[in-house]
C-alpha cells in the first residue's frame, strides 16, 4: 500500500507554456465522468461566442469518444493540408474544429492508442493546425482527472476550466474530484454547470427531478465555485444535438436562453 501513502504531486503548471498564442483566451471544459453533457455545452457555447462576433476555435480534445464532428454536423468531413503543410480545421456554425473524428477512415474507426499517443496528438491539434487568430479557444475535454487534464493545464496558459455535472452524488462525487485537482494544479475554475438539472417533459411541459435536487449547488457551496447555469433535460437538445443542428442555433428560445445564460457568466468572470 505503500505508494498511497506518499504525497503526490502532479507536476508544476505554475508556469505552463504557451502553445496556443493565437488563442487570446482558452477555456477547457471537463468534468469528472462521462456522458455528462460536456460535449453539448462546449459546443453550444462556442457557438454561441461566436454569434456575438468573437473568432472561436473548438478543440476536441476527447480523442477516444469524439463527438464534436456529430454535434456540429460535419461527421462526414475529412481532413485536408493547406500548401504550409498545417492541418485545415472544419468549420461549421461560424466557427473552426478541430477533432480525431476528423482524421479517421471512416466515422466509426476506432482510435487504439496509448495514452501518450493520444497525448502527441493532442499537442499536434495545437501546434499544427491552422487555427488563425481566435478571440477564444474552447476544449472540449474527455472526462477524468488524468493524461489529458495535466497535459492541457501545462502546455495552455488557460484562461479557466468549466466543469459539468449532472445533480446525482455519482456524477458529483467525481466532479469533485476534478475541482480538487484543478485546485491542485492552480488552474482557475469559472464554475459548474448543472446538465439534465430536470426533465421536462414534452407533452405537459411539467417538470421532473429525475436526478434528483440541488447536486451542484451542494457542490458550488462546498468548494465556493460559482453555478454557471443550469440545463435542463430536454427532448429539444437531445434531438437536436444527435441530428447536429446546435440546440443554440436551432433550438427553442428556452433552449437557448440555457446556454445564452451560461456564456454571460463565463464572460463576466472572463473580464474579473
Ligand atoms: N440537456 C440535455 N438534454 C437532453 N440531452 C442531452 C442534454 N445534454 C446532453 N444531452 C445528450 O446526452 C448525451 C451525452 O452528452 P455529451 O455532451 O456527449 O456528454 P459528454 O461529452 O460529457 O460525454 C448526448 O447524446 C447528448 O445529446
Ligand atoms: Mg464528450
Amino acid at each position: 500500500m505503500e505508494p498511497f501513502k506518499k504525497k503526490i504531486t502532479y507536476g508544476s503548471t505554475q508556469k505552463p507554456n504557451n502553445r496556443a498564442p493565437y488563442a487570446q483566451k482558452i477555456i477547457a471544459v471537463s468534468s469528472g465522468k462521462g456522458g455528462v453533457g460536456k460535449s453539448t455545452v462546449a459546443a453550444n457555447i462556442a457557438v454561441g461566442f461566436a454569434q456575438k462576433g468573437l473568432h472561436v476555435g473548438l478543440l476536441d480534445a476527447d480523442i477516444y469518444g469524439p463527438s464534436i464532428p456529430r454535434l456540429l454536423g460535419i461527421e462526414n468531413e475529412r481532413l485536408a493540408w493547406n500548401d504550409a503543410d498545417k492541418m485545415i480545421p472544419g468549420e461549421n456554425f461560424g466557427i473552426k474544429v478541430m477533432s480525431v473524428g476528423l482524421t479517421t477512415p471512416k466515422n466509426d474507426t476506432p482510435l487504439v492508442w496509448r495514452s501518450s499517443v493520444a497525448v502527441s496528438a493532442l499537442m499536434q491539434f495545437l501546434d499544427d493546425v491552422a487555427w488563425g487568430e481566435l478571440d477564444m479557444l474552447i476544449i472540449d475535454m474527455p472526462p477524468g482527472t488524468g493524461d489529458a487534464q495535466l497535459t492541457i493545464a501545462q502546455e495552455l496558459s488557460l484562461s479557466g476550466v468549466i466543469l459539468v455535472t449532472t445533480p446525482q452524488k455519482l456524477s458529483t462525487d467525481d466532479v469533485g474530484r476534478a475541482i480538487v485537482m484543478f485546485q491542485d494544479i492552480q488552474v482557475p475554475i469559472l464554475g459548474l454547470v448543472e446538465n439534465m438539472s430536470y426533465f421536462i417533459a414534452p407533452d405537459t411541459a411539467r417538470q421532473y427531478a429525475i436526478f434528483g435536487k440541488e447536486g451542484a449547488k451542494t457542490l458550488c457551496e462546498k468548494y465556493r465555485l460559482p453555478l454557471l447555469g443550469a440545463i435542463p433535460l430536454t427532448e429539444d437538445i437531445l434531438k437536436l444535438s444527435d441530428e447536429g443542428r446546435l440546440p443554440i442555433a436551432f433550438g427553442t428560445d428556452a433552449t437557448k436562453t440555457y446556454y445564452y445564460k451560461i456564456i454571460e457568466e463565463v464572460e463576466k468572470r472572463l473580464k474579473g
